[in-house]
């Protein structure tokens, strides 16, 4: 990418902190080197588009859209070896490291895969701006990001009821005189790519100063996240990301500090630039409300500007009694109300959330409102690494999280965001 780009996606992620717009962060745990085709990706850009476009009704604020796309093949792992069938093996590191079958010369470390997965990566970019900018993601399309299997549940409805209103909207305006075709924003939209930059000798690999400006950029994603596992405000990452400047994010899971948190600003955005950072807590339902509140004290009080996003994903995960990694739709919903509220309670902006889905009708992840059960999991379980929500719970998390958002009927300039 671009160092303009990421340019862009810093000033409309300083209208996130400024609580001005809602960033929805989504895409694979791991994108795969095995399940690479147009169709994937097109279904994982309808699914985003289609979330984003009830969000935006909903919230009736500007969503920016990022996907964990184009580059998202590294994983950080808690274990660095697992058994299989009493055999010890490397674990699965993601497909940038090595491959995640379960053999010994499978999981062999191999650096030639950095380089499959940059080719990829821009293959799947090319792709992303095709469909973009290319008509596919046309505001007159709104109906067809709705597909086969989602249309016919309860959620694709009420999608097709929000998307016949878009469209009466779109013609009441053309009625009053207003020229569409000349609105670009009614027939492209800006998605931007990210992933965790996890490994170091990729992303350095990927930095060029650029020309106009002369400062340094990661062009690999026009966001990089920092884990959970490496956000030491003394370490690498932390160090290598400070360098550049790209729009960065740090996960914080139960064990962030306040003074760690307030490190990582002065780190990471030492001049206070809006947009430059954001927190992506994951901390866990039920943990969340009594976790997050100090932090949100403490980067309030050192008066530096963040935008604030919930991942319900990543701490409320756990095995079925038949050994299935999975999370709970209730659970996910319900750190974000959780989150919600404890920023609300803050006077901090709840800018947004991040998300693994897909587009496809998986069985990863239990409940949403068409009950996926434990014993439907292994229908179609078929993620390289965490359970997603499958398009129609994802939708069903849209309506949501809309819906909590417009019964807070936010204004356009809120008051809370003037204390940031
Ligand atoms: C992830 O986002 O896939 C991930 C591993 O997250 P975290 O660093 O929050 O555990
Ligand atoms: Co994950």
């Amino acid at each position: 990418m671009f160092a303009g780009e990421a340019r862009q996606l810093r000033a409309a992620l300083a209208e996130v902190a400024g609580g001005r717009a809602f960033l929805l962060h989504a895409g694979d745990c791991a994108e795969s080197f095995h399940d690479f085709t147009a169709i994937s990706i097109r279904e994982k850009l309808k699914i985003l588009l289609q979330m984003a476009a009830v969000l935006t009704y909903g919230a009736l604020l500007p969503i920016v859209k990022v996907g964990r796309i184009a580059g998202q093949f590294a994983k950080p792992r808690s274990s660095a070896t697992e058994r299989v069938d009493g055999n010890e093996l490397p674990s699965f590191f993601g497909h940038m490291v090595n491959d995640d079958a379960p053999t010994a010369a499978a999981r062999t470390f191999d650096p030639e895969r950095m380089a499959r997965g940059y080719h990829q990566s821009a293959a799947t970019l090319n792709l992303l701006r095709a469909f973009t900018k290319g008509g596919f993601a046309d505001l007159t399309q709104v109906h067809m990001w709705n597909q086969e299997f989602v249309a016919s549940s309860p959620q694709g409805r009420r999608y097709d009821v929000i998307a016949a209103e878009i469209e009466r909207a779109l013609r009441f305006m053309a009625a009053c005189g207003i020229d569409l075709t000349e609105q670009r924003q009614l027939h492209e939209v800006d998605v931007w790519t990210s992933h965790e930059g996890l490994l170091l000798d990729y992303e350095e690999g990927l930095t060029r100063r650029d020309s106009l400006t002369g400062d340094w950029y990661d062009c690999s994603a026009h966001l990089l996240w920092i884990g959970d596992r490496t956000r030491q405000p003394d370490g690498a990452h932390v160090a290598f990301f400070a360098g550049v400047h790209n729009p960065i994010a740090v996960k914080l899971g139960p064990t962030a500090t306040p003074d760690e948190t307030v490190e990582l600003c002065e780190r990471l955005n030492p001049h206070r630039i809006p947009g430059r950072l954001s927190f992506i807590e994951r901390m866990g339902a039920g943990r969340v409300g009594e976790l997050l509140p100090p932090l949100l004290r403490a980067v309030r009080e050192a008066e530096h500007p963040v935008a604030w996003v919930c991942d319900p994903m990543h701490a409320n995960g756990f095995k079925t009694k038949n050994g299935i990694k999975t999370r709970r739709f209730d659970a996910i919903m319900a750190e974000v109300e959780e989150f919600s509220a404890a920023c609300w309670d803050e006077g901090t902006w709840p800018g947004g959330v991040h998300l693994e889905f897909t587009g496809e009708n998986v069985t990863e992840c239990l409940g949403g409102s068409e009950e996926v059960g434990e014993e439907q999991l292994t229908t179609r379980y078929e993620t390289l690494c965490d359970p997603r929500l499958n398009a129609r719970q994802s939708l069903d998390l849209a309506f949501r999280v809309g819906q909590m958002m417009r019964q807070r009927d936010v204004p356009f300039s809120s008051s809370v965001t003037s204390r940031v």
